[in-house]
């Protein structure tokens, strides 16, 4: 089967991925095929290994800038490797925040490429000459965008068919657009521990009852751990 999903990561710390790379879901994936990261050390696009890849800000204050003449070359060497250039994303803590209705576009796509962060920023103009779309995973700062890559490629890959191998698991997903309620209550074996008993109904084999319990337990965690999610709930997109 030709890959369905082309991930391409331009960061300058590659080792961070090593073992996210090699686990579970992911490795079966990389495994058969269905999707393809490559990673790219930007430092192979130095003058030389001493070369700096990365600068004091001109006006002076804290921290470094990745440099644009660094960068530059890194993201579009890497965007000619292949026979289209793909959707760049450039992650950042000023990005448009990722959630589940960006990853289910993101599903669509054959090329993404995941331009990664650090030290104080990229110099402005990277975003100049690149025009990246910039995302950020949430309203607090990391060292650099290479866990929000990680967030955002285990998020988008278990959309994509036949990763998940029963291929409803994702259908009723809390956030997607079917469904802005949280998950039911679950329970397994023991049927009794330390006196807390599994809800009578679940065992009862009834499947109308069960339903009833399950869309009741959805209204009441919700109403419990995210009641802003019942009042967007009635508007639409
Ligand atoms: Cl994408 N990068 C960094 N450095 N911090 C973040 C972020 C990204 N998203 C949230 N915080």
């Amino acid at each position: 089967m030709l890959a369905s999903l082309h991930f391409d990561i331009l960061t300058i710390f590659p080792g961070i991925f090593d073992g996210f790379l090699s686990e579970s879901v992911l490795k079966n994936a990389l495994d058969a095929d269905k999707i393809r990261i490559h990673l790219h050390d930007i430092r192979d696009w130095a003058d030389d290994k001493h070369s700096k890849m990365d600068d004091r800000p001109f006006g002076g204050g804290p921290g470094m800038v990745l440099k644009v003449d660094r960068v530059v070359p890194c993201v579009e060497d890497v965007q000619r490797q292949r026979p289209t250039p793909g959707r760049l994303l450039m992650l950042t803590p000023q990005g448009k925040p990722f959630n589940q209705r960006l990853a289910e576009s993101l599903a669509h796509e054959k090329r993404i490429l995941l331009l990664c962060g650090r030290y104080e920023g990229f110099d402005e103009r990277i975003r100049d000459l690149l025009k990246p779309e910039e995302i950020s995973i949430g309203d607090y700062i990391l060292n650099g965008g290479e866990v929000a890559a990680m967030v955002i490629i285990e998020t988008v890959m278990r959309l994509l068919p036949g990763i998940l191998g029963d291929e409803d698991s994702n259908r009723y997903d809390s956030f997607s657009s079917g469904n802005r309620l949280l998950d039911c209550a679950h329970y397994t074996r023991p049927r009794e521990y330390r006196g807390l008993a599994v809800p009578e109904v679940l065992l009862n084999g009834h499947h109308a009852e069960i339903d009833q319990w399950r869309e009741d337990s959805i209204q009441k965690r919700t109403a419990e751990k995210r009641p802003d999610l019942l009042k967007q709930n009635v508007q639409p997109d």
